[in-house]
């Protein structure tokens, strides 16, 4: 969580920093700052708000007759201390030598706080933050070195830490430190920059030198160096990042969200035919596991977190469905450290996250990897920490997603996901040609079906207006269709703060079906498959309560109209992939029950796109 961002060079630098924290500011968006070097002072302008309210009040505060060449900059989701201008980042030391801004939790702050204060150090914010920037500037008048200090504050502080700071006595430099929270530097055109997302840095170059776990950097107009917390030097290699930097602009759309649902037929086809051939999964190039491994293995596991935990749940209905043979489970990251979940070599893990820094799936990764378990990663961002972290780590070719709301990631990853499984059925001698065939069949054809649900936007969205005025949304659904109840109320609950749950249809009269009333809409997901009669008498169980009912069905299935107030209709495909091609009404859904309600689509109150906190 937190946008940070950081620029040296000779152009304006509040204007890179403004344009970067924009770009960033879907990490968190309660309040923003800056620090500009203005001759030989710092200033920092801080707000409770948003970057666009952050750039009217920097363009109208006094930073002197020549334009910062150095400053950071960041937008905040707060944490430790409540959202305030005296606790927004920036944060100062008592001396004015230290400018430090911070993305992550100082696990240890109140401890160095209570040291320093009994020193007679006053603290001025109520932010773990302030406790790293007092230290700081205390270890740096103790050792009168820069990097001295540094190593000295990281050894410190415990805790995670994305840390950018300005030394008010070292002009030409910016320092940054990176334990747990995501820091991508780059240097181009006698410019050195930093940034906690790739996307920021785009507009200047796309070689990027993603800081490592344990890591520092100096960066100045001609370069930057690398040190490691015991002070090393580090030689770093630079990663090239394919995207570009219009994927991260809204275009003509209203919002990042709309135009990320319009992505996913494109998105699909890039995936799909990155991964299979006509008839047959086609991962040789890009999952490099041993040949005889899946033969070994007796039990998978999906993990992750959120909408992505709901791609694992597809790919583990799918791999159950085509293989008895094999225990496969999905796990929400921030349990699975919890469970035995297994040791060594029988046991493979895989770890999905559209950011590849969700600091859960992480940490449930590093679990895996130390008891010896195969581990496969599945991320949207190529260099991300998870991406370094497994060795067996393939893209979702998505694209940059800037929504809060994952869509397009969603979709990439449940198509990903799928061939995989299929690959490891194969390599494991599981999967037979028939279902080979079949599945990618209709995984090619599911692009075009997707188009065909996006044609009807405009039934989906009066559907949205007609129904924004309930008290809340039950969605139900049997087998491959769970993922998607989950998925679709999440999305509801996500933008537009309406109540929404998701129940496998037949736990309804198990305790929820006393909630219906008639201003309880009921989503149902009823494609036309072998579960289609059994959804249809939990349907007539809800109509008999009231509840208003709008039915998510297959094209032809015209007969299914009498069972409810509302059908939206979709092409037919192949049971199992029914979530990739369901999914899209739903997104449409959530997104025009909210935009009816006004709700800030992009960037819904209290969340981040990239949760980089347990
Ligand atoms: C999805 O709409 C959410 N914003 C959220 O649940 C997200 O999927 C979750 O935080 C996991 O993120 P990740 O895929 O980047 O790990």
């Amino acid at each position: 969580m937190c946008g940070i961002m950081g620029y040296i060079g000779k152009n304006d630098a509040k204007q890179v920093i403004l344009n970067g924290l924009a770009k960033q500011e879907y990490r968190g968006y309660d309040s923003a700052g800056l620090a500009l070097r203005c001759g030989e002072s710092i200033k920092s302008v801080k707000i409770v708000g948003r970057v666009s309210e952050l750039k009217k009040l920097v363009e109208e505060s006094d930073l002197g007759e020549t334009a910062p060449v150095s400053g950071i900059g960041h937008t905040r989701w707060a944490t430790h201390g409540g959202v305030t201008v005296t606790n927004a980042h920036p944060h100062e030391s008592v001396d004015g030598n230290i400018v430090l801004l911070h993305n992550g939790i100082i696990e240890n702050a109140r401890e160095i706080r209570d040291k320093l204060e009994a020193e007679g150090i006053v603290f001025i914010s109520d932010t773990d933050t302030e406790s790293a920037c007092q230290l700081l500037a205390r270890l740096y008048r103790d050792c009168g070195d820069v990097l001295s200090a540094m190593t000295k504050l990281c050894a410190s502080i415990t805790g995670a830490f994305a840390l950018v700071i300005l030394f008010r006595d070292r002009p030409g430099e910016i320092w940054c430190a990176r334990r747990g929270s995501p820091l991508v530097v780059a240097h181009s055109d006698g410019a050195s920059l930093c940034a906690s997302d790739p996307t920021a840095l785009l507009d200047y170059t796309h070689d990027l030198f993603f800081m490592e776990e344990g890591e520092i950097a100096r960066l100045t107009e001609d370069g930057c160096g690398f040190f490691g917390f015991d002070g090393e030097p580090r030689e770093k290699q630079s990663i090239f990042l394919q995207w570009d930097s219009v994927m991260a602009d809204k275009g003509h759309y209203e919002h990042f969200m709309r135009k990320e649902i319009d992505e996913q037929p494109d998105v699909l086809r890039f995936t799909i035919e990155a991964h299979t051939d006509i008839t047959s999964v086609d991962m040789e190039k890009t999952l490099k596991l041993p040949p005889d491994l899946m033969r070994g293995i007796s039990r998978v596991q999906f993990v992750a977190c959120g909408t992505s935990y709901y791609a694992a749940a597809v790919a583990c209905n799918l791999m159950e469905s085509l293989d008895d043979t094999l225990n496969v489970r999905a796990d929400v990251s921030s349990e699975y450290r919890y469970r035995n979940i297994g040791r060594g070599d029988d046991t493979l893990a895989i770890f999905i996250s559209q950011s590849g820094e969700t600091a859960d799936t992480l940490s449930a990764a590093r679990i895996a990897k130390s008891k010896g378990v195969h581990c496969i990663a599945i991320t949207n961002v190529r260099g991300s920490t998870l991406d370094r972290e497994v060795d067996n780590s393939l893209l979702s070719l998505a694209g940059p997603e800037i929504g809060v709301a994952a869509t397009k990631t969603f979709t990439a990853q449940v198509a990903l996901l799928s061939i995989l499984v299929l690959q490891l059925l194969k390599l494991r001698g599981a999967l037979s040609a028939t279902d080979e065939a079949r599945l990618i069949g209709g995984l090619r054809s599911i692009p075009a079906k997707q188009q065909a649900v996006l044609s009807r936007e405009n039934d989906i969205k009066a559907l949205a207006e007609k129904y924004s005025d309930s008290k809340g949304f039950f969605f139900i659904g049997r087998r491959e269709s769970v993922p998607l109840t989950l998925e679709g109320a999440l999305k509801l609950k996500e933008i537009a703060y309406l109540p929404s749950e998701a129940y496998a249809a037949g736990e309804m009269k198990h305790g929820p079906i006393a909630m219906l009333d008639e201003k309880l809409t009921v989503v149902a997901i009823v494609p036309q498959n072998d579960l289609r009669e059994k959804m249809l008498s939990n349907v007539a169980e809800c109509r008999a309560r009231n509840a208003p009912i709008i039915l998510l069905a297959t094209d032809g299935d015209e007969g299914i109209k009498s069972f409810a107030n509302d059908v939206i209709f979709a092409p037919a495909t192949e049971k199992e992939l029914f979530p990739l091609l369901g999914v899209v009404p739903l997104q449409l859904f959530a997104y025009h029950v909210a935009k009816t309600l006004g709700r800030d689509i992009d960037m819904p109150r209290n969340l981040a796109k990239s949760v980089t906190v347990e």
